[in-house]
């Protein structure tokens, strides 16, 4: 029997191996020399490091890949390293076996060096070697698994859905996959399996889950690549409550595989989210909530301040912090936010407010904003007057903008947001916008709505959203193809384009479709914040740059004419 490459693995070694003899495997991650035969190489693998004593290691650089055997020592006195696992240790009397050689690394392999992120991406393998890396890659299978496991034990199947896909109208731009056999032709990527899971549930399959790859061809951010993950569920004869406790299972379990806490979520309800936090993804880890101010003012002399709206954060304790730059600085920022301007008072030591417009505020409007805002000396307000909406949103991003923590900072606040509206806003023609997706069921008190003032119509969906970020959607959807008939209509979509684009979805709806709903959990981020990463590309393997291109193989890239001809196309040269 051949002897196995390695007996342990380099960062488990402790002072109770002291004695054993070991064949270890790894990169080196540091040779320095120790006398003139003696050397000091620091072996890695994915588990840590350790110090083996090398005689004669003059031909070992950094990241050779070397077999070591020796025996495990306590280190002698004097010399053991608190900070490293295995400082207790070395490995003597070593013998070394080049696998085989390295160039140079093209950025030190260590979490203290912080490497140009195009290098890290065209070198992504040497990157993956960090033990930041090793980690946050790990934690995503850990959040895998237990997501997995959390959905089997509640009965849910995992089915697969196809790549190769048609349009499905979920907001982003698609990725189109021409068609050889049928020149002309094309299939899209999935930029969820949205229609494909609700026809799952016409065939019969109770609770479905899958953790699927989604494709979009949209512009990328810290929180948004091209191909992403999601758990991505659905449940026939179920209810809002239902999907909430299954999903509420997965993330709760993948939340205290990571980090050993079991998560609450808290509900509420879109309104509730606009009206306190200003956003639809409030960030519960901090307080300086929107306070209503509209009646302090109802019948105030200050023009600004005659408005739909009006309302104010208190950031506690400000004051000193925000000189005049600093005030005019978060002035410009509420104003290229939509702000007609942005009122700010300091609460001075007595209680009095200090601001440029306070001599135009009664002493009773004065009294009131103190009293409604409980404001404390010390304290920086910040006010904005204008339509609701505009309010909400100027000061929401202020909020955050001043008050939100790191993504590294706990504790992990979940929320569940509901009854979002069913549209927002109009497109160019318009038209009304899907909040969610058009396959989502309005609210059953608004259905008549849906023709006189589609504004109106509340929506059964839902967000879960985590320490500020969109972690995940879903909806109670339409399962009747007269009600889908009468949004794609409230949308702008004929009925004849209906039948066209989604004739196979109106069809199966006629062929004894359950109601039914589901959710979409964005599993980058769950990961990217149980990492505490801010950019979701730290817990990929192989993401995109932001200018959405592969640094590393080079992609995307022209082919070859031939390759086009055969697929019926010819490529025409860039706009300009
Ligand atoms: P939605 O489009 O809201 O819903 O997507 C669900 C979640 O997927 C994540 N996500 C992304 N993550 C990384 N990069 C992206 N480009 C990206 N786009 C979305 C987010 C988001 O909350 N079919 C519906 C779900 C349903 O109704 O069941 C859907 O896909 O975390
Ligand atoms: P003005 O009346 O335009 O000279 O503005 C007086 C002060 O009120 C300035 O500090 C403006 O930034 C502020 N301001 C003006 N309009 C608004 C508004 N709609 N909401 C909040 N502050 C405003």
């Amino acid at each position: 029997m051949s002897e196995a490459m390695r007996t342990h693995h380099c960062g488990v070694l402790r002072a109770e191996d002291a004695g054993r003899s070991v064949a270890l495997c790894g990169w080196v991650a540091r040779r320095r020399e120790h006398g003139e035969h003696l050397a000091f190489v620091d072996l890695r693998d994915h588990t840590g490091v350790v110090q083996c004593v090398v005689d004669g290691a003059a031909d070992l650089r950094s990241e050779f890949v070397v077999r070591i055997t020796g025996t495990v020592r306590e280190r002698p006195e004097g010399t053991t390293n608190d900070q490293l696992p295995t400082g207790a240790i070395e490995v003597g009397n070593c013998s070394v076996e080049i696998l085989n050689a390295a160039e140079p690394p093209p950025f030190p392999v260590s979490d203290r060096i912080e490497a140009d992120e195009s290098v890290r991406l065209r070198y992504r393998y040497v990157d993956l070697r960090r033990s930041k890396m090793q980690h946050n890659l790990r934690v995503r299978s850990k959040v895998n698994s237990a997501i997995r496991h959390a959905m089997e034990r509640q009965g849910f199947v995992e089915i697969e859905t196809p790549m190769l896909w048609t349009p499905t109208p979920e907001g982003a731009r698609e990725f189109l996959v021409p068609s050889r056999l049928q020149p002309g032709r094309n299939y899209v990527l999935p930029q969820s399996p949205q229609i494909a899971k609700q026809l799952l549930m016409v065939g019969g399959f109770d609770r479905y889950f899958q953790i699927a790859r989604c494709l979009r061809d949209e512009d990328l951010r810290a929180d948004r690549q091209f191909e992403f993950m999601q758990l991505d569920i659905e449940a026939a004869f179920t209810t809002q409550e239902e999907i909430h406790g299954f999903i509420g299972e997965a993330v709760a379990d993948a939340t205290e595989a990571i980090s050993g806490e079991r998560p609450v979520i808290e509900t509420l309800t879109w309104t509730e989210a606009m009206e306190r936090f200003g956003t639809d993804k409030p960030d519960l880890r901090f307080g300086m909530e929107l306070v209503e101010l509209t009646p302090v003012f109802s019948a105030t002399g200050f023009k600004a301040f005659q408005a739909a709206c009006i309302k104010g954060i208190r950031v506690p304790g400000a004051s000193p912090d925000y000189g005049r730059s600093k005030l005019d600085g978060l002035t410009d920022r509420a104003k290229s936010l939509g702000a007609k301007g942005l009122v700010w008072m300091r609460v001075a030591a007595g209680g009095a407010l200090e601001s440029p417009v306070a001599k135009f505020l009664s002493d009773d409007e004065q009294a009131a904003l103190t009293s409604t805002m409980e404001a404390q000396p010390g304290d920086l307000l910040l006010l904005v007057a204008d339509e609701r909406r505009l309010v909400q949103e100027v000061l929401g991003q202020l909020r955050n903008d001043i008050g939100r923590p790191p993504v590294s900072d706990g504790p992990y606040r979940f929320a569940w947001v509901t009854e979002f509206p069913m549209f927002d806003g109009v497109d160019d023609e318009g038209h009304p916008i899907a909040a969610h997706h058009p396959f989502t069921m309005p609210h059953p008190d608004d259905l008549d709505l849906l023709e006189t003032d589609p504004g109106k119509v509340r929506s059964q969906s839902y967000d879960l959203v985590l320490n500020g970020w969109e972690l995940g959607s879903g909806s109670i959807r339409i399962h009747r193809s007269d009600i889908q008939a009468r949004v794609f209509k409230a949308l702008g979509v004929t009925d004849e384009d209906a039948e066209g684009r989604f004739g196979f979805l109106l069809g199966a709806f006629r062929y004894g479709a359950p109601p039914h709903g589901g959710f979409a959990v964005g599993l980058d981020r769950l990961v990217a914040i149980l990492a505490g990463e801010e950019n979701i590309r730290e817990v990929i393997a192989f993401p995109k740059a932001s200018s959405g291109t592969d640094p590393m193989t080079g992609a995307p890239k022209p082919v070859d004419a031939r390759v086009l001809a055969g697929l019926g196309l010819r490529t025409l040269p860039p706009s300009t």
